[in-house]
C-alpha cells in the first residue's frame, strides 16, 4: 500500500447503521464526501430519504444508497446485505452507529438503583449491545472474504461511572469487550484482513441528550455545567470532530490496529476534575 493511499476510501462500500441520527448521519455524509459508497441504514423510510436528500444536495455525485432495517431484526439486516451485494458486489466497512440512552433506563436524582426499571434496562442493552452484535453477525462474514473494517460506538460511560446512566453504561462496556473479542477472533481467522475497533465519544450535543444538558433558552442545565467543568476543552464535541477518528479506523492507515477504542472526548476521561 502506497503511503498516499493510506487514507483513501474511494469506492469502499461502507454500511452505516443509525445513519438517520446525529453522529452516524454526519459520519455517513463525510464518508460519501471521501468518495466511499455509503449505505444509509435506518428504520424509518422518510428519515432515510431526507438523509439521502441532504447528502445529494451537498454532493450531487455522492454514491449513497438508503436502505431500511432494524438493527435488532436479523431478517431485515440480511435483506440489506443482499441488496448491497447485488448493487456493489462487496462490503468493506461497517459503522455501528445505531444506539443511545433511553430515559427509562436512567436513575433520576431522587431514586436509587433499587428503583431501576428492569424492562427499560433490557431495552437499552438490547439496542446498544445486540444492535451492534447483530449487524456484525450479518455483515462481517461478507468481509471475511475480501477484508474490511468495523467501527463500533462506545461511550465515556463504559469506563467511568456517570451518575444516573446505568443501563447504557453496562451496554457500552459490553460493546467494548465485544469489540476486543471479535477483533481477536477476526485477526486470527482472517490474518488481519478484518479489523474491529471502536470510537469512544465524550459529550456531543444531539437530540437524545439536549434536554438533559441544555435549557430551552440554550443555557446549560446543572448537569450540562458539571460536564463542561469536567471537560478540559470546556465545551461539547461537534459531530464533525469524530470524522477523523472514524476515517482512520476504516482506512488502510490503521491496518495494524484492531481491538482499539479511540477516545474523542475533549479530555474528559483523562481529567481528574482537580
Ligand atoms: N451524542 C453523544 O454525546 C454520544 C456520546 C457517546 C456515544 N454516543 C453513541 O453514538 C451513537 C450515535 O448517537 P447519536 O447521539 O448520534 O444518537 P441519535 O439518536 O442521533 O442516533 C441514533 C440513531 O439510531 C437509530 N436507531 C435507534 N434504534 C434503532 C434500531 N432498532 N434500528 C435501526 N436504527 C435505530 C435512531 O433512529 C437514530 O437515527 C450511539 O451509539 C450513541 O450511544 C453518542
Amino acid at each position: 500500500m502506497k503511503d498516499n493511499l493510506l487514507f483513501d476510501l474511494s469506492d469502499r462500500v461502507i454500511v452505516v447503521t443509525g445513519a438517520t441520527g446525529a453522529l452516524a448521519g454526519s459520519a455517513a455524509d463525510y464518508l460519501a464526501s471521501q468518495n466511499a459508497r455509503v449505505v444509509y441504514l435506518g428504520r424509518n423510510r422518510e428519515k432515510i430519504d431526507s438523509a439521502l436528500a441532504r447528502c445529494r444536495e451537498k454532493m450531487p455525485d455522492a454514491q449513497c444508497l438508503g436502505l431500511q432495517a432494524d438493527v435488532l431484526d436479523r431478517g431485515s439486516l440480511e435483506r440489506v446485505r443482499d441488496q448491497v451485494l447485488e448493487k456493489w458486489g462487496r462490503i468493506d466497512g461497517l459503522l455501528n452507529g445505531a444506539g443511545g440512552n433511553m430515559p427509562g433506563a436512567t436513575i433520576t436524582p431522587e431514586k436509587s438503583f433499587a428503583d431501576l426499571d428492569f424492562e427499560a434496562f433490557k431495552q437499552v442493552v438490547d439496542l446498544n449491545l445486540h444492535g451492534t452484535v447483530l449487524p456484525s453477525l450479518v455483515f462481517v462474514p461478507v468481509m471475511m472474504k475480501s477484508g474490511g473494517a468495523v467501527v463500533n460506538f462506545s461511550s465515556v460511560s463504559a469506563q467511568q461511572v456517570l451518575t444516573r446512566v446505568v443501563g447504557y453504561s453496562s451496554a457500552k462496556a459490553a460493546v467494548e469487550n465485544f469489540t476486543r473479542w471479535v477483533a481477536v477472533d477476526m485477526a486470527r481467522r482472517t490474518e488481519g484482513k478484518v479489523r474491529v475497533n471502536a470510537v469512544m465519544p465524550g459529550f456531543f450535543l444531539g437530540e437524545q441528550n439536549r434536554r438533559l444538558l441544555t435549557n430551552e433558552d440554550g443555557s446549560l442545565t446543572e448537569r450540562g455545567e458539571l460536564i463542561i467543568r469536567n471537560t478540559p476543552f470546556g465545551r461539547f464535541g461537534q459531530a464533525n470532530e469524530l470524522h477523523g477518528a472514524i476515517h482512520y479506523l476504516l482506512a488502510e492507515a490503521s491496518r495494524f490496529v484492531t481491538g482499539h477504542v479511540l477516545t474523542v472526548d475533549g479530555g474528559f476521561t483523562v481529567f481528574s476534575g482537580v
